[in-house]
């Protein structure tokens, strides 16, 4: 038997228990290109959209018991599954955690609220420090991990707490301390488990000063190819650099593997052109990467999750 057929007789015999889990939709051999913003990703063994905290203990529980993999997909607008899907159960979230209210200085958030909705909540109760965040597409339980943001401020700096729902079911509060935030990462990839919902601390505001922020932040983006599929700024910038300026001055916008180019407009994002693949997302990487290295001497880091077929990191 190859893998794929083992894993998913793993599945098949606990199919049943996945599809009759209340408050959950299971979707079996689900192309995660549905699922993913560059519109990359071959078949998940089962992907469950799970709408309780009660069905996500309760899944993670069969998947513990059953000993099938999973992984969890927000937004999936910064992570580029594999061309050969994901052998195992991808998670993701709607229902119960999709909230966002305030709370005297605080927005408090579920895990699959869209950054647009905290960003309009902040704006309509007259809450500051948010604004730019205007134009991130993803979720709060997806931006997390990454830390996402501009170049200068990030979800992390806003950090109250975190809860958190371990492999093993138990509920806890993490604090920025143990998040360990810096500019694009945090410690939550590290430590696993499931964010379920987000305390942000922000600051009184007038309504009009926020709203005329989050305008100057939708401008700011008005260089980058939002109107085909991508996962934003594919490389972190360097200390004091920018990623793009470096791409660019490589001569590389316009590069293309396949029909994956490098956008003529943003040279940090690359673009699906139609029919693009994991596989030449990850070769245009690779010539950025040695490109710029050879030209300016800089190494750059990803800032996209690519993942195996098994979930690990690429
Ligand atoms: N630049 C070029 N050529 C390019 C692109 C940019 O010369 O092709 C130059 C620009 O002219 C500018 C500088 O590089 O002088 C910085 O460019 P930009 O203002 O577009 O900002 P960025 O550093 O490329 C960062 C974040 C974006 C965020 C914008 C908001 C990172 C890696 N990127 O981009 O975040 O939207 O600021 O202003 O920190 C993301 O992380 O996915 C993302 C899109």
């Amino acid at each position: 038997m190859t893998p794929r057929m083992v894993e998913s007789s793993i599945l098949g015999a606990m199919r049943e228990k996945v599809s009759g889990l209340p408050s959950a939709l299971a979707l079996f051999d689900e192309p995660l290109a549905r699922h993913c913003s560059m519109g990359i990703g071959g078949p998940a063994d089962v992907l469950v959209i799970v709408d309780s905290l009660d069905a996500l203990r309760r899944l993670l529980v069969l998947c513990a018991e059953n000993q099938v993999r999973w992984i969890l997909v927000g937004a999936g607008t910064n992570m580029l599954p594999s061309d050969d899907g994901f052998r195992g159960a991808v998670v993701k979230l709607s229902g119960d955690f999709n909230y966002v209210h305030v709370d005297g200085m605080d927005l408090v958030a579920g895990a699959g609220a869209r950054l647009s909705a905290l960003v309009e909540s902040a704006r309509a109760g007259g809450l500051s420090g948010l604004e730019f965040a205007t134009g991130i597409p993803g979720c709060v339980g997806g931006s997390l991990p990454g830390n996402s943001g501009t170049a200068s401020e990030s979800l992390g700096d806003r950090v109250v707490d975190v809860e958190l729902l371990s492999a093993g079911g138990d509920i806890g509060k993490l604090l920025p301390e143990d998040l360990g935030f810096t500019y694009r990462h945090s410690n939550l990839r590290k430590l696993g488990g499931v964010v379920t919902s987000a305390r942000f601390r922000l600051a009184a505001g007038e309504r009009s000063e926020i709203a005329a922020k989050v305008r100057m932040f939708a401008e700011q983006r008005k260089g980058q190819p939002l109107n085909l599929p991508n996962v934003g700024c594919i490389f972190k910038n360097p200390p004091g650099e920018s990623a793009g300026r470096l791409i660019d001055e490589a001569g590389l916008k316009g590069a293309r593997e396949g029909q994956i180019e490098i956008s003529p407009t943003h040279a940090n994002f690359m673009v699906n052109l139609g029919g693009g693949t994991a596989a030449n997302v990850a070769e245009l990487i690779d010539r950025v990467r040695e490109s710029v290295k050879d030209r300016s001497g800089v190494e750059l880091e990803s800032e996209v999750l690519m993942l195996s077929e098994t979930g690990q990191a690429t």
